[in-house]
């Protein structure tokens, strides 16, 4: 394993002073153990050291001398602005809040200072006459080494190694089940020796429970919470399908109203039949060029807030799949100001907290809840989530509840180790990954751009006409890209990549292609996909013609709670005639199911809403699509398509919402 490199940056304005201090400091690494190969080096300004900072992933924590530093003013004004070591220490960790930074003080002033210094952002001080080098060393390293800490990682190894006999489930007892089994070894071949040993269960008390932490989870959760900036994280074994859930059954009891983009994933959607809320659907805005369903727009939503002072909770997407991230801030002061809370979903945007580009993330926007599928964009297995929490009325006992309630008690404790080292991995190297991976989407979307012929959509493309004064931002990890002047349908170039290319793409729309970066991004892969791009590029073959997808249907009403729909059992009526026209039938009654054609995702119908003629047509011409799509909620009877309806006498016993 490689070994890491640990910088730790001092700044003092009196160059004698800092030799001194790097000198002494830089012996006292050499003459201790160093495990995370702690180096000390020296800048005599605060401009100087924030721009290393920036530039430089390597470091994890800083000394500042007390004293007063002064940097360029930001108004232009020729006199530079003076600021204190204290003032210092905010500007960095606005920029970098995982790292460490202490203060050095002179003793006679230690009243003062300490008590200025009593911030979240200072992690203690140090007396300068003390010179205690061996000292300070001593409590730098102890501080990287609790930030790197893995404890649950670490006991789940520490387990395995001890290489007790099993006798307790999983029935595979590490594996011994099917190592010389002339059927099944070769599963195990595959899978590999450590991910059967280390799949263990709650029999196993040294391993903690995720169901009630008390051990190693625990502490593993509240490295989270620190290095994500909340108040408590919970682990999450089924994705954030599962988070948004618990969440919503904390907060909701049935008929309290709740706000909701449409175009909230379906688990979302899940979670209102599953909590009974009565939901309010607000229109996402929508990119009619390119058929990407953008975020609400701010109008909308204040408008929403104001007229449903009385809701309970707000839940937006952000940033969207398409990288579209809301200006958060006064969307959740104005939710607030009526005490709603706010729920954001960040499936996608679970690094944003370790890179000032993407910040603020939900939670320092505000945020009471936020759910990361902590799997989809740092280095946790698939389902690993997690659930951060700012809300200062949390319920933790009711909470507790509905986490149980969706948990399995057998979870995957390699998921849970996983989001232990991909926390831990965010807070020493995210930086540093993240400033990669941002170069190197500047480069793919320079390189795809200069084919001539693929281009990168920009803010400006994506954005539908009225979100463009909405504040929103772009992720640029989220790579849009046109193809429709390639030559190819959308299929005919996600199929040639795949099978020429050796390349697998993330989602598209009729004519577009989404490419996600990750920290596990390289260079190399941005070569091959570029040299795949520019060889389909250089064909020159005619544009062919694109058969849009049709736009979704705006919302109609609303007659009854989803969740009562829903349950009702419902009759199915086929959408189609005898003569293979739409159903006229089917106009104003009224869906048991939620009806969402993917791609791209988006209910069409929830249960409880009224059917209406565009609804049938949009449905019908999806069916009718040359398109592979998948149209979740509609039944088959035999070979007819159906829609599960409620029936007359299921109205009357139900309570109307309109
Ligand atoms: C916006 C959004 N939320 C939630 C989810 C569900 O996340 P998971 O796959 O972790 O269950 C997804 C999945 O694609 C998503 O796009």
């Amino acid at each position: 394993m490689k070994k890491p490199v640990s910088r730790v940056l001092v700044i003092n304005d009196e160059i004698r002073i800092l030799r001194l201090l790097i000198k002494g400091l830089n012996a006292a690494a050499k003459s201790i153990e160093n495990p995370f190969g702690i180096v000390f080096a020296g800048v005599t300004t605060a401009c100087k050291a924030l721009e290393l900072i920036e530039q430089d992933g390597d470091i994890q924590a800083l000394i500042i001398d007390d004293k007063l530093y002064s940097l360029p003013n930001e108004n232009g004004n020729a006199r530079n602005l003076q600021i204190t070591a204290l003032e210092l220490t905010q500007k960095i960790s606005a920029l970098r809040p995982e790292l460490n930074i202490y203060v050095l003080i002179a003793q006679e002033q230690e009243g003062e200072v300490v008590d200025a210094l009593f911030s979240e952002t200072v992690e203690g001080y140090f007396y300068r006459e003390e010179r205690d080098y061996r000292g300070i060393y001593r409590i730098l390293n102890a501080q990287i080494q609790e930030k790197a800490r893995t404890p649950f990682y670490d006991q789940l190894k520490h387990y395995v190694l001890m290489a007790k006999d099993a006798w307790h489930t999983p029935g595979h007892s590490s594996g011994d089940s099917l190592r010389d089994s002339p059927w099944a070894s070769d599963f195990y071949e595959f899978i590999g020796e450590h991910i059967f040993r280390a799949d263990l269960s709650v029999s196993v008390p040294m391993l903690d429970s995720l169901m009630e932490p008390t051990g190693v989870i625990a502490e593993a959760q509240k490295l989270a919470a620190r290095a994500f900036g909340a108040r408590r994280t919970f682990f999450a074994t089924n994705g954030t399908s599962t988070a948004n859930k618990v969440i919503f059954q904390t907060l909701l009891a049935p008929g309290d109203k709740l706000l909701l983009d449409r175009n909230c994933h379906k688990s979302v959607h899940h979670g209102v039949i599953l909590s009974g809320a009565h939901p309010v659907y607000l229109d996402s805005a929508v990119n009619k060029k390119f058929n990407i369903y953008g975020p609400v727009p701010k109008k909308t939503l204040f408008e929403a807030i104001e007229q449903h002072g009385d809701a309970q909770a707000l839940i937006l997407t952000s940033c969207t799949y398409d990288g579209l991230r809301y200006d958060l801030p006064p969307i959740i002061q104005a939710a607030h100001a009526k005490g709603i809370k706010v729920i954001i979903d960040e499936a996608w945007y679970g690094f944003a907290r370790f890179h000032p580009v993407f910040r603020p993330t939900a939670l320092e926007a505000g945020a009471d809840y936020a759910t990361q599928s902590t799997h989809k964009v740092l280095s946790a297995f698939s389902q690993s989530s997690m659930i951060h929490v700012n809300d200062p009325d949390f319920n933790g006992h009711l909470f507790r509840e509905n986490f149980n309630m969706h948990t399995s008690t057998s979870p995957q404790y390699s998921m849970i180790a996983s989001l232990d080292v991909g926390r831990k991995q965010a807070v020493m190297e995210g930086y540093k990954l993240l400033a990669r991976t941002l170069e190197l989407s500047r480069e793919l979307r320079a390189r795809i751009n200069a084919t001539g012929v693929f281009q990168v959509l920009g803010l400006a493309d994506l954005l539908p006409e009225e979100l463009q004064n909405d504040n929103i931002q772009l992720d640029p990890t989220k790579v849009t890209v046109d193809i429709s002047r390639c030559g190819l349908t959308v299929e005919e170039l996600i199929q040639e990549l795949f099978e020429h290319y050796n390349i697998q793409v993330e989602k598209s729309t009729f004519n577009t292609l989404t490419l996600l970066l990750t920290i596990g991004t390289t260079r190399s892969k941005v070569s091959r996909l570029y040299d795949a791009l520019m060889r389909i590029a250089r064909r020159n073959s005619a544009p062919r013609r694109i058969y849009r997808t049709v736009e979704i249907p705006r919302f109609t009403a609303l007659k009854y709670l989803p969740r009562d729909a829903f349950y009702c059992n419902g009759e199915l009526l086929p959408l189609l005639d005898e003569k293979d026209s739409i159903n006229q039938e089917l106009t104003g009654r009224v869906c048991a199911d939620q009806i969402t054609p993917y791609p791209p995702g988006i209910p069409v119908l929830v249960p409880g809403q009224v059917i209406t003629q565009e609804i049938t047509r949009y449905l019908v011409g999806m069916l009718r699509s040359q398109k592979r799509i998948e149209m979740h909620g509609i039944v088959h009877d035999g070979y007819l398509p159906c829609i599960r309806l409620l029936t007359a006498a299921e109205e009357k016993g139900l309570k109307r919402l309109v």
